[in-house]
């Protein structure tokens, strides 16, 4: 899967307003072609400014996690389909998967499974009823993803290169969890540097705080860039 660098770095718009969020757009200019929005901007007026950005001809990956019954699941996935989305995440349940898949049928929109959220051990899934490891359980999630026709997972770098051995070579891994070199953890825990996790199979990375938290946002997104191409050159990836 050959990708242009630029493409593949995707900046988590996580902040608190449109205001703010259009200011980091302006700010990043032509340095970034690909935004994350979350719930938290998702739900302050985010979704209409996902329209607009797409509309300026940016790509826009919405991480709504989406789990609900199957009909309501394949509706929302069309409106988001509509809206010119390139990525929506859902979680990964067989019922939730099928019914991505099918809303999304005849768009560009790629559907995504978050396999088991990061801050779960195995202590939270046993509490939850599940009689799996975490690792068991994203390797069966992963599976059935695949089966299902879900075009990607969303997993630590950590994970890429085993999910990739289940995935294939079709499916998109998109990775959050990326600091570059000499930048603050903040709260990961489960980090890696932007040429680590492409060598570990990653398609995509999501950065956040290292380039919102900058003094300089595009020289901070551009320097991440520099690092692919030239990680995915020497790779041949
Ligand atoms: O600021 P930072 O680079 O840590 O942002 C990472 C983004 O990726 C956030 O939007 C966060 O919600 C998301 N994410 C994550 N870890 C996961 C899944 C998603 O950090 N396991």
């Amino acid at each position: 899967m050959s990708l242009d660098a630029r493409e593949r770095l995707i900046v988590a718009l996580d902040v608190p307003s449109v205001a703010a969020g259009e200011a980091m757009v302006g700010r990043l200019g032509d340095a970034v072609r690909f935004y994350k929005i979350g719930y938290q901007l998702a739900f302050a007026g985010g979704l209409p400014f996902a329209a607009r950005l797409v509309a300026s001809g940016k790509r826009v990956f919405l991480d709504l996690k989406l789990h609900d019954i199957g009909n309501t699941v394949a509706k929302g996935v069309e409106s988001v389909a509509q809206m010119g989305a390139t990525f929506l995440t859902v979680h990964a349940y067989p019922q939730t998967m099928k019914a991505a898949v099918e809303g999304k049928q005849g768009s560009k929109l790629r559907i995504l499974a978050v396999t088991v959220l990061t801050s779960y051990d195995d202590a939270d899934l046993a509490a939850a009823g599940y009689e799996m490891s975490v690792k068991e359980l994203a390797a069966a999630r992963a599976a059935q993803a695949r089966d299902i026709g879900v075009d990607g997972l969303v997993c630590s770098p950590e994970e890429a290169a085993s999910l990739r051995d289940i995935a294939g070579p079709g499916m998109v891994l998109v990775t959050p969890g990326i600091r570059p070199a000499g930048s603050v953890t903040g709260d990961q825990k489960r980090i890696m540097t932007p040429a680590r996790a492409i060598e570990a199979g990653a398609n995509y990375l999501v950065v956040g705080r290292p380039v919102l938290e900058a003094r300089e946002p595009k020289a901070v997104a551009d320097a991440i860039v520099a690092e692919i191409e030239q990680t995915a050159k020497s790779q041949g990836v």
